[in-house]
């Protein structure tokens, strides 16, 4: 039943004074039965996703309406990190695609298998009552490899996907990983364990100069060796391609350079991170609208370096201090990307969806529909 029609017949409404315990119950039933909390405009888009695509294209979303732009004839899951928005999940159902939680937890608190029992239920149950299709696991913690927090992570996440899969039919746990699994950013976590144990593993190829142990010089976010390296190295340890999503950040970082060279060569503030010297935290995070916009006034115009295949350029802010913005663009992402074809991964996906220019004015409207039309599986594009 839908919503309009309890309307319709009043049911809606408060009960008038003086309805009898009978009726008030046989009204609660009648509510209950017809699902009247879905908040679509069909009933029917409440019911969990059970498609499972062939090709994942999974989209980080933070918040706001921009999620009305984007390209969704090819997004397979959302994960909504920003507030939820049931607007958002009925829409991404009417298109076949999931809506995802966010679950992050402090990791010296699953030890305690109690905690991890009462954690899922109350996860699963904000699935539910929101209509969600799943939880996106985000962990960036350090994890010691001899700690009792290395086994609990990967009994959290098996636990997890056990119970949504149970009690939300079709239902998909994943979890964040690093770009490599080195140990990266002091991550030791049992990553074939934690891939077993979940749906996939969405593989945060950015942020990869979160520890510069060379030369504190700025360099790009996602350089293309240095990403694929971080693959072939999940690959090694037996993980199978098809539990492997390739994260492309549709950000950049933008840094004060201490001196800039002719050769572009920009130093960069030694800020340590977790035992490194020197890190990204030097630089600022931007989004790629901001990025596009800041380009033709840049000093350098658009740089390209063959050596790490990434876009970057150099500019003067008002104070007189030089900078250097690295970033992707479509020409970057997509050399990475076939790396997903070649290797049989899973999909692709994107931190975040919300850093496109959405305006729908004419030279960004291209940037952007560029930056989606490069997620396609390069098979079918030809
Ligand atoms: C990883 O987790 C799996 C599943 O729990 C377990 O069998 C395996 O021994 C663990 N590997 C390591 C290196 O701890
Ligand atoms: C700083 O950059 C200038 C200009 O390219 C260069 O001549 C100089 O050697 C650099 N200084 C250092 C310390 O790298
Ligand atoms: C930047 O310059 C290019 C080439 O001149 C032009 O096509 C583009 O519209 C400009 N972009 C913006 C945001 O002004
Ligand atoms: C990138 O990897 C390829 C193949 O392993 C190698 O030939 C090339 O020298 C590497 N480039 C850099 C800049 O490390």
């Amino acid at each position: 039943m839908s919503r309009p029609q309890l309307r319709r017949w009043g049911l809606l409404s408060s009960p008038p004074r003086g309805v009898p315990g009978l009726a008030l119950l046989a009204l609660l039933a009648l509510r209950l039965a017809a699902g009247t909390d879905c908040p679509c405009p069909e009933p029917e888009l409440c019911r969990p996703i059970r498609h499972h695509p062939d090709f994942e294209v999974f989209v980080f979303d933070v918040g706001q309406k921009t999620w009305k732009s984007y390209d969704w004839s090819q997004i397979t899951t959302v994960a909504t990190f920003g507030k939820y928005d049931s607007e958002l999940m009925c829409y991404a159902h009417s298109k076949g695609a999931r809506v995802v939680l966010k679950g992050d937890v402090s990791l010296k608190d699953i030890i305690d298998p109690a905690f991890r029992a009462s954690w899922i239920a109350q996860k699963l149950n904000l699935a539910k009552t929101q209509y969600m299709d799943g939880i996106n696991i985000d962990i960036e913690q350090e994890v010691n490899c001899l700690s009792p927090e290395y086994d609990a992570l990967t009994a959290l996440v098996k636990e997890t996907t056990d119970s949504f899969h149970r009690e939300i039919e079709g239902s998909q746990v994943t979890f964040d990983v690093a770009w490599s699994p080195k140990n990266i950013d002091r991550r030791c976590y049992n990553y074939t364990g934690i891939a077993d144990a979940c749906d996939f593993l969405f593989v945060m190829s950015y942020d990869e100069q979160s520890q510069i142990w060379s030369e504190c010089i700025a360099a790009a976010n996602a350089p293309y060796n240095q990403t694929l390296t971080g693959y072939n190295d999940y690959i090694k340890m037996s993980i199978n391609p098809k539990k492997l999503v390739m994260g492309v950040p549709w950000y950049g970082y933008d840094y004060t350079c201490l001196n800039l060279s002719e050769d572009h060569v920009c130093t960069i503030a030694k800020v340590p991170f977790r035992g490194a010297p020197c890190s990204d935290a030097a630089g600022r995070q931007v989004p790629y609208k901001t990025i596009m916009k800041q380009i033709n006034s840049s000093i350098s115009g658009n740089l390209w370096d063959k050596d790490q295949q990434s876009p970057y350029y150099n500019y003067k802010d008002p104070a007189g201090h030089f900078h250097q913005v690295w970033y992707d663009n479509p020409q970057s992402i997509s050399l990475k990307a076939t790396y997903i074809q070649n290797y049989g991964l899973r999909g692709i996906g994107m931190w975040n969806a919300n850093c496109l220019d959405y305006s729908g004015d004419a030279v960004p409207k291209q940037q952007t529909e560029e930056m989606w039309e490069v997620l396609k599986p390069k098979l079918l594009q030809r």
